[in-house]
């Protein structure tokens, strides 16, 4: 309070904002139970920085206007699953925005974008634990998992973020260090005086410590998620060219994304499903059906089912619902126009329909193991977006990601995440 008040009969410089301050407060009682009066104030401050003017807002306002919605979301009464993790803040698709969308064919740079912010996330979760380990940190007390569970869950973060260093050549060539090593150093950059976004977009809801890794994890799955929408939407409209091989490589490369990703579910079961528990009594209203970039992926797949679209699956993200309602093309269309149309002939048909029937592969293999590891924290309790729980998400797992080609459904109850012992 003291700093914010001086902050405000100051210059109220947004490039001063006392973000730190905020920041340690909220940390120190979560965000559920963050004072009125400090809420308040921070609403005060947000009227005052929102007024609009005749130019856009500057970087500095944009970033706090962007903090301000995300702290203020519960006082507001519209904490959800984009607020909860500071989607906005992130630059990852959140509902209001468009967020990045089709590209022009030259991919590399927002492959090289998602790549580092996943890296980041990576790297500051590890960074947490190695922190609460070696006690330099105070952050998150509750719950700290012991010193055997945070050395897997180092070797597993750094398995999941290793292809994106790789890709990035930050490691894995002969001359070049160890992902590990990569990972610490990039740790060590921790903002502030790193990445503010990163740094501002943990606003964890209670002191449970396992929250931290919860929120990264669910976050990098976004920065996946909007990367794999990119690749899709690349695709459809290769195929509307009657192109191939592009259409191929597109889904390849989405694909491998999805599948290189697996170790960030085994770091996540490594939970203590007990304090998951704990903290999940204050996330209710917050649930990953309101993902708007996991939809958007499924739609761009192939447009779903009247019965699915009116469901709480899609009620949830209005504005994808909206977007298939308007005819956004699919994949699964594009394709059978293609063949339909002779834009596609011999050989290229195997080749597309043999990247589509990898691709829902892999995401049928996401959706079991999902389901295993939903199932080892909830076990019959209800989900935070207000489905049944699990056999809601027994329902859903094995709906046809294409209907163009025909994939194998897979084994019904999947593999399990390896990183946790079950309970
Ligand atoms: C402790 C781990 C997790 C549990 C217990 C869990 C539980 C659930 C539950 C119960 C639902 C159904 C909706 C609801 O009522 O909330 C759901 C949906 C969903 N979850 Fe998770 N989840 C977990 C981790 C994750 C992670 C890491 C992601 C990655 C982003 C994720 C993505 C999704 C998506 C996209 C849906 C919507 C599926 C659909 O509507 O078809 N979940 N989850």
């Amino acid at each position: 309070m003291r700093e914010l008040t001086s902050w405000l009969s100051g210059a109220a410089d947004p490039d001063d904002f006392p973000y730190s301050a905020v920041l340690a407060e909220y940390h120190r009682v979560g965000k559920h139970f963050v004072e009125k009066e400090l809420l308040a104030l921070l609403d005060q401050i947000r009227a005052q920085v929102t007024v609009p003017t005749a130019d856009p807002p500057g970087p500095a306002v944009q970033l706090l206007r962007d903090f301000l919605d995300v702290a203020l979301d519960k006082w507001d009464g519209r904490y959800d699953y984009r607020s909860y993790l500071a989607l906005r803040l992130l630059r990852l698709p959140c509902g209001e925005d468009e967020g990045p969308g089709e590209d022009d064919g030259h991919p590399d740079r927002a492959r090289r974008d998602r790549d580092r912010l996943l890296v980041g996330l990576v790297a500051d979760a590890l960074a947490f634990e190695l922190a609460a380990a070696s006690d330099a940190t105070d952050l998150l007390p509750e719950d700290r998992p012991d010193r055997e569970v945070v050395a897997k869950r180092h070797r597993l973060g750094v398995r999941a973020a290793s292809p994106a260093l790789v890709r990035l050549g930050l490691a894995g060539a002969a001359h070049d260090p160890e992902p590990a090593a990569v990972l610490r150093d990039l740790a060590a950059e921790r903002a502030p005086a790193g990445e503010p976004a990163l740094w501002l977009s943990m606003l964890p809801v209670y002191v449970s410590h396992d929250e931290y890794l919860f929120i990264r994890v669910l976050q990098s799955y976004e920065c996946l998620f909007a990367g794999l929408v990119d690749e899709l939407r690349a695709t459809i409209a290769a195929l509307a060219a009657g192109r191939a091989r592009p259409a191929a490589d597109r889904l390849a490369y989405a694909r491998e994304q999805l599948t290189a990703a697996g170790p960030l579910f085994s770091l996540l079961a490594t939970m203590q499903p007990t304090a998951f528990r704990t903290f999940r009594q204050y996330t209710d209203g917050a649930s990953a059906i309101q993902s708007r970039s996991y939809k958007l992926m499924e739609s761009l797949c192939r447009t779903p089912e009247g019965t699915r679209l009116e469901s709480p699956a899609y009620q949830q993200v209005p504005e994808v619902r909206d977007r298939v309602h308007a005819g956004q093309p699919s994949i699964d269309e594009a394709f059978r126009a293609a063949v339909r149309d002779s834009l596609l002939t011999g050989a290229d048909v195997d080749l597309v329909a043999r990247a589509m029937r990898a691709f829902a592969a892999a995401v049928l293999q996401w959706r079991r193991t999902h389901h295993r590891l939903a199932t080892r924290m909830l076990g019959s309790r209800p989900g935070t977006g207000y489905t049944e729980g699990t056999p809601y998400l027994a329902t859903v797992r094995s709906i046809p990601v294409f209907t163009a080609v025909t994939h194998d459904p897979g084994p019904s109850s999947g593999t399990a995440p390896t990183g946790g012992s079950p309970e």
